[in-house]
């Protein structure tokens, strides 16, 4: 079949498509829109976990997610579809792919989206299917064409198998197909797989018309370096460097990387064999409840990066009851300074912000409270030089007993979060500390708190920590306290919709 050929606007749409169609509006009637977040995309209903196909088409922002409509934990993956135009408000539009074919019928898992020549918008997305090996899946890359509301999968998925491998690899971890248009009008694509023993390998694939597609290179190896399956890669370029950004799965604590499901960003350069020659590697975030990330590149030239705000280790607990679960970060624009991945909150947001209070040299010493510095949805900015105090500790969402804090301390330059005090949902992690790569006695935090979630960018967007609480909104204080003395310089403003 010729991509060019498809007729515009005629599409097939399943009956489990049209299911899942029925059953979001329906049940999203059932919740309550003050519960959810001011600034920060939720699922419409039920499971949300990766962001899929972020792209811009006809003028507007795309963001897809990995979502089981039904209930609030994993099940068959489908794609949910929402729309801005700022990165920020977010319209719901209906659920774009079911796992409704041969090729896909044990779920549509992550993947991309690119525009392609005749203005089509193309998925690219792993089609996973059972296998003869219990427990293991299948899984293929498959595509679908669409108009921006309506898709229709490719007739003959899936585009990429088995054969494409190289030697070695394993076919039950093929997945998160992530495109690009080259600058020559032709298509890449990074694709996460691992050897038999998982360990990871990024494959890297081209294309002329989006349904054929060569191996061009393994483009980075693992060898049991970072974790073990390197999941949701993206490659692009930033400031003159290439850039991998990809999520291991079980990996090892050291000073830089924490346990569990992480995420990992790889500077360096691509040499004459399309292999990534790496100079550099970081975490892409310290905190917890940050995953499976994927960017785009915005018209005026900004990379902007969005996250999973959630990680397989750190699920609520308890979540039968909820309605929908799931957020996104805010999205993030991407830099490199000095060798380093630098992150932003999209400027955006800066239009949200209503009430600004601030407070010039304050001399924090014992707990106090500021008057106008509290809520659940703020952009808090906090300059703090800490040449006199050992200790620095903030409490947020805070009433009586309840709270969750930020503790740095000098003498480490260990910044910890802490939610054991939230009296909220629990999770398997509560605390975890990040060291601040600095010298001096100054400290600068950007505090974005959204209802349930705190993105916090130290530095200028040198370091991230993100994480998520879910306790009662009606906790909204805000505390200071030093071990010592602290000056500080504190604009706060309330993140609000017209
Ligand atoms: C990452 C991931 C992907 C997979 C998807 C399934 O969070 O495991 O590798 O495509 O989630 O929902």
């Amino acid at each position: 079949m010729d991509i060019y050929s498809i007729e515009k606007d005629v599409f097939m749409i399943s009956e489990k498509l049209l299911e899942a169609r029925n059953w979001e509006v329906e049940e999203e009637k059932k919740t309550n829109p003050l519960k959810r977040p001011v600034f920060h995309l939720s699922s419409r209903v039920g499971w949300m976990n990766d962001p899929n196909g972020f792209s811009i088409y006809n003028g507007e922002i795309h963001l897809f997610y990995q979502h089981f409509p039904y209930k609030s934990v994993w099940g068959p993956m489908h794609w949910a579809h929402a729309v801005s135009k700022d990165f920020v408000t977010w319209e719901y539009l209906p659920e774009a792919l079911a796992p409704d074919t041969d090729a896909d019928n044990g779920g549509c898992f992550s993947g991309s989206a690119v525009t392609l020549k005749d203005g089509k918008h193309m998925l690219m997305y792993t089609g996973v299917v059972p296998s003869n090996v219990k427990g293991k899946m299948i899984q293929t890359q498959c595509l679908a064409f669409g108009d921006g509301i309506n898709y229709t999968k490719y007739e003959n998925n899936p585009i990429l198998t088995q054969k494409d491998l190289p030697q070695g690899l394993s076919a039950y971890d093929f997945r998160d197909p992530k495109m690009n248009v080259e600058s020559d009008g032709s298509l890449t694509a990074v694709i996460g797989g691992c050897k038999d023993d998982m360990d990871g390998r990024i494959l890297y694939y081209g294309s002329q018309d989006g349904i054929h597609w060569n191996l061009i290179s393994v483009l980075a190896e693992n060898n049991h370096r970072f974790g073990t399956m390197w999941e949701c890669p993206d490659f692009f370029e930033l400031d003159g460097k290439k850039v991998l950004l990809c999520s291991p799965m079980n990996m090892v604590k050291d000073d830089e990387y924490s346990d569990g499901h992480g995420t990992l960003c790889l500077i360096g350069e691509l040499d004459e064999n399309n292999k990534l020659v790496e100079e550099s590697n970081q975490a892409i975030d310290y905190g917890v409840d940050f995953y499976a990330t994927q960017t785009l590149l915005a018209p005026d030239g900004r990379r902007i990066m969005v996250a999973w705000m959630q990680s397989w280790h750190t699920l609520y607990e308890d979540r039968e009851d909820l309605s929908w679960y799931g957020l996104m970060t805010l999205p993030r624009e991407l830099s490199i300074r000095n060798g380093r991945l630098y992150q932003q909150p999209v400027r955006e947001i800066e239009g949200y912000r209503t009430n600004k209070v601030s407070y010039e040299d304050v001399e924090i010493t014992y707990e106090c409270e500021l008057r106008g510095v509290e809520g659940r949805s703020l952009d808090l900015n906090i300059d703090l030089d800490l040449s006199e105090c050992d200790s620095f500790l903030m409490k947020f969402a805070k009433k009586d007993d309840a709270f969750i804090s930020l503790l740095y301390d000098s003498e480490t330059n260990d910044l910890t979060f802490d939610r054991s005090n939230a009296n909220g949902r629990v999770t398997s992690i509560d605390c975890r500390s990040c060291k601040v790569r600095k010298q001096d006695d100054y400290l600068s935090l950007r505090i974005l708190m959204d209802k349930y979630s705190f993105e916090c960018f130290i530095n200028d967007g040198e370091q991230t920590l993100t994480f998520t609480y879910d306790t009662n909104l009606d906790y909204k204080g805000i505390s200071f306290s030093a071990n010592g003395m602290a000056k500080a310089n504190i604009v706060a403003y309330t993140l609000e919709k017209n």
